[in-house]
């Protein structure tokens, strides 16, 4: 019996890489003009390093969610904070993969966006507080890196090219969204802080059921 499947599956390989070959698409590509496309190198260098970033940061809170989650730790307000925010950070990659593709980049090749491995920063915390103040620095960090892409599209030192329209988005939808971000974690830092200072340890117990009920 096992002869007769095996001899299957090896037909069945080469059906399917001879058709494999001929539904190769054979049309040249259509000749667009490129005079659209303003973007310069360093800008669209540095935006496809920040989709990698995003995406270490996506990652990062999926680790601190699902450590939250698990049963010897078991603070389901921390996790599903964190798993939010990690679909955030998802989304921001996103926006800025569409960004690229809006202005005509990544049209033959994105292999250079996601380059492997990819790890969180870290995969375990103490407590809710040390996870939250690890957001906050990571949260100022991609500030940073915002903040960097800003001032080098702004005036490219190789080009003559102001990239109005990329300084204008990052300014006004991605530093806005970092700002009221960082400015959240630091409350959230604060209020547990003190939680804790008068109720010890069943103040951060108090603080995540206050958390996955959306009152802090
Ligand atoms: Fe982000």
């Amino acid at each position: 019996m096992k002869l007769p499947c095996v001899l299957l599956v090896l037909a069945l390989a080469c059906v399917s890489s001879t058709f494999g070959d001929g539904l190769k698409c054979t049309l040249k590509p259509a000749d667009i003009p490129t005079t659209w496309l303003d973007m310069v190198d360093p800008c669209i260098k540095i935006m496809e390093s920040q989709v990698k970033i995003e995406v270490e940061a996506a990652m990062t809170y999926l680790a601190m969610g699902a450590h939250f989650a698990r049963d010897t730790i078991n603070r389901p307000g921390f996790s599903k904070f964190f798993f939010e925010s990690a679909s955030e950070e998802r989304e921001h990659a996103l926006k800025i993969i569409e960004y690229l593709l809006m202005r005509g980049q990544l049209t033959s090749d994105v292999s250079k966006l996601l380059k492997f491995p990819l790890k969180p920063i870290r995969e375990e915390w103490n407590s809710g507080n040390e996870a939250l103040i690890n957001a906050l620095n990571l949260e100022s960090q991609v500030t940073h890196n915002i903040r960097d892409i800003i001032v080098k599209c702004e005036n490219p030192q190789t080009y003559a090219f102001n990239d109005y329209h990329l300084v204008d988005y990052l300014t006004s939808d991605f530093l806005d969204e970092q700002y009221k971000g960082q400015r959240d974690l630091a409350g959230k830092i604060s209020t547990l802080g003190k939680m804790m200072q008068t109720h010890g340890h069943l103040g951060e117990f108090l603080f995540d059921k206050k958390l996955l009920n959306g009152e802090i």
